[in-house]
């Protein structure tokens, strides 16, 4: 009858990490995309001198004109940022659904996403684009990635801005991209099935070599000096 439920919800979904550096929000948003065609916008590829966050929100939506799904892919660390992100969004498609990458940062937890961040990070070297580990020097880059740990600000789904998302997936940035891939396309199957437009739900192989290929694949386009 026209009423809109997650049930008949076929586009406009807007997949938004919350997250910090090294997390793996580019590696599952790029496993998204082989398996199911969805869209990615990275934060680095927006090279405008100003208004680089409403320019960031605008590629957003020029992806959903052709593609059901796709990833904000950028940490969203703080309510403001999340808050701009759903706002700018919002004007231009009214009917937008964002799904929360929770990934998830509890203060106890810290030492080990310290951990885990660090290894992925610095065994990168040179292949990223704001963070070139290689050339700064693993100091440099632990003092830039503590930098977005401080100021992390939890999702919390009743308040604003983040009563905004439709739906919060919890993941933990210490468990594999593997593992948190699998639990990001069960919960969007479960809550969307139409966003999959009958396409069968992806096998254990199929999940494993979309990763392989995001971790192996990951170049970068354009390097910041
Ligand atoms: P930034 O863009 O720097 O904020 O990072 P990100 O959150 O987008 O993480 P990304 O997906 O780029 O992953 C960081 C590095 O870790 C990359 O070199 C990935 O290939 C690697 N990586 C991602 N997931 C895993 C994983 O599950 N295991 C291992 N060993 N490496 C991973």
């Amino acid at each position: 009858d026209g009423e809109v439920t997650n049930d008949n919800v076929d586009r406009d979904v807007v997949i938004v990490p919350a997250a910090t550096i090294g997390c793996g929000k580019t590696t599952i948003a790029l496993s998204l995309r082989s398996l199911f065609g969805w869209g990615h916008v990275q934060n680095d590829n927006i090279t405008v001198q100003k208004g680089k966050p409403r320019a960031f929100a605008n590629a957003c939506c020029k992806e959903l004109e052709e593609r059901p799904a796709m990833v904000a892919d950028r940490n969203n660390h703080q309510k403001r940022e999340r808050k701009q992100l759903i706002e700018d969004i919002s004007r231009t498609v009214p009917n937008a659904h964002f799904v929360c990458l929770n990934y998830v940062h509890d203060r106890s937890n810290y030492n080990s996403i310290r951990a885990a961040t660090r290894e992925r990070v610095l065994s990168r070297g040179d292949n990223h684009q704001t963070i070139q580990a290689g050339s700064k020097g693993p100091d440099a880059v632990i003092e830039i990635m503590e930098g977005f740990m401080h100021r992390f600000e939890p999702v919390d789904p009743e308040s604003s801005p983040d009563d905004g998302f439709h739906m919060v997936i919890d993941i933990d940035p210490t468990a594999s991209s593997r593992d948190n891939l699998e639990i990001v396309i069960n919960r969007l199957y479960a809550e969307y099935p139409k966003l999959f437009a009958g396409q069968d739900m992806p096998s254990s192989e199929d999940m494993d070599a979309a990763i392989d290929a995001a971790m192996k694949d990951y170049t970068v386009d354009i390097k910041h000096e």
